[in-house]
């Protein structure tokens, strides 16, 4: 007999959730494990009942939404395949980065209901599982604060745990390129196919750095940029979150289309500053319209590169300013970041123990610390 299937159902409808329970009666594969009533406590009973697959109605009432509980699995129980559940008029698209790993639309029959079931399931066990990423990307408004140089070490620092995708967000002028002295010839995401992309289709097209990491370059001339869309960068992103754990993205100083592309699908957004004022202002700014745009406040965190260069004020005046905590500090160490950069090697591996260096491991030991348990276990392949 096949391997059974535990499934657990979040749906505030009991008329629908009964139509699912008399469907499954006629089979015994898939075990209906109970069916929870309400998006708040739905995290807590996948935790508890440990199912394989979940389906949970889009259109649920109460503060927790479908799709928000789709999400949270995916983060927290990345083993679990989820199906949201939806009426023709509420469409929903299949987003397994995003925890929507198929959509069942209503009316369903018995055999739509098990088909979809035991779909996602194989898949996942194919898969090895889903994976839970975590996507950062360093930002700022203004320009030369260090955000390439932090991208690149991070990236490292993280890599020696975990599989890191760099990405090289700064379309136009590709300083990831220049860094790492990637030749013109090296591909980027301009090689990505513009229709469904592959893991197999991402391995032909990063550019793996001596470092260990992979890279997903910018295209190697300015003009270039503009013909990188939004989708574009929404769907390397999505399969790269299948592939990778720590994705770090370097963005250029702009809020832009593409910029915002990146700042959307990123778990965290790491804005770097310097004891420059215009820079402090620039980014009380973009903060605004990050609260505009309806940013979690836990979404940002702030670098404070050069911390050790403190031009006339205080760290006490940059949060005052900023409204908010500097969470991260990494100070100045011309000699050896400069050398470094000029060579293409990341300083965290070319002098550990400096202290700029330590500032860069402190970082990735904080988010290390924000991937689910599963994460070490996959590790470095
Ligand atoms: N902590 C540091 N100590 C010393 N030098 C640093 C440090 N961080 C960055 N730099 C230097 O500052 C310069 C700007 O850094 P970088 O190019 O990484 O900034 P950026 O924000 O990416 O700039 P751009 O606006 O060009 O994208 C580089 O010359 C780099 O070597
Ligand atoms: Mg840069």
């Amino acid at each position: 007999m096949a391997e059974q299937i535990r499934l657990l159902v979040i749906e505030d409808v009991p008329q629908v959730a009964m139509h699912m329970r008399s469907l499954l009666q006629a089979q015994s594969q898939i075990k209906m494990l109970d069916v929870i009533t309400s998006g708040e406590q739905a995290l807590s009973a996948v935790t508890e009942l440990r199912p394989d697959v979940l389906i949970v109605d889009a259109l649920l009432q109460g503060r927790v939404s479908g799709t928000q509980v789709a999400e949270q699995v995916r983060r927290t129980e990345p083993n679990v395949s989820v199906i949201v559940l939806t009426v023709p008029q509420n469409p929903v698209t299949e987003d397994p980065a995003a925890g929507i790993d198929a959509v069942l639309k209503m009316p369903f029959s018995g055999f739509d209901l098990t088909t979809m079931v035991r779909k996602v399931h194989e898949q996942s066990n194919v898969a090895g599982g889903h994976n839970a990423a975590i996507m950062i990307s360093l930002f700022s408004p203004k320009g030369g604060v260090g955000r390439t140089t932090l991208a690149f070490n991070l990236a490292v620092a993280l890599g020696a745990d975990h599989r890191v995708c760099l990405i090289d967000g700064s379309l136009q002028f590709s300083d990831m390129r220049g860094l790492l002295r990637a030749p013109a010839g090296a591909p980027s995401i301009m090689n990505l196919p513009t229709d469904r992309i592959r893991d197999t289709d991402l391995a032909e097209v990063v550019w793996k750095d001596p470092s260990g990491i992979d890279v997903l370059l910018a295209p190697p001339r300015i003009e270039m940029a503009e013909m990188v869309t939004v989708r574009d960068i929404e769907k390397a992103l999505s399969i790269i979150r299948q592939v990778y754990e720590v994705i770090i993205v370097d963005t250029r100083a702009s809020l832009s289309d593409d910029v915002l592309a990146f700042l959307d699908a990123s778990d965290l957004i790491l804005e770097v500053l310097a004891y420059d004022s215009m820079a402090i202002r620039a980014l009380a700014m973009a903060d605004e319209a990050f609260a505009t745009i309806g940013y979690a406040p836990s979404k940002i965190e702030a670098v404070l590169n050069r911390s050790d260069s403190t031009g006339g004020f205080s760290k006490a005046d940059v949060e005052e300013v900023l409204n908010r905590q500097i969470d991260h500090e990494v100070v100045s160490d011309g000699k050896l970041v400069i050398a470094a950069n000029n060579e293409g090697v990341p300083f965290v591996l070319a002098n550990p123990d400096a202290q700029v260096s330590q500032g860069i491991r402190a970082m990735a030991a904080s988010i290390a610390a924000r991937l689910p348990a599963r994460a070490g276990v996959l590790a470095r392949r």
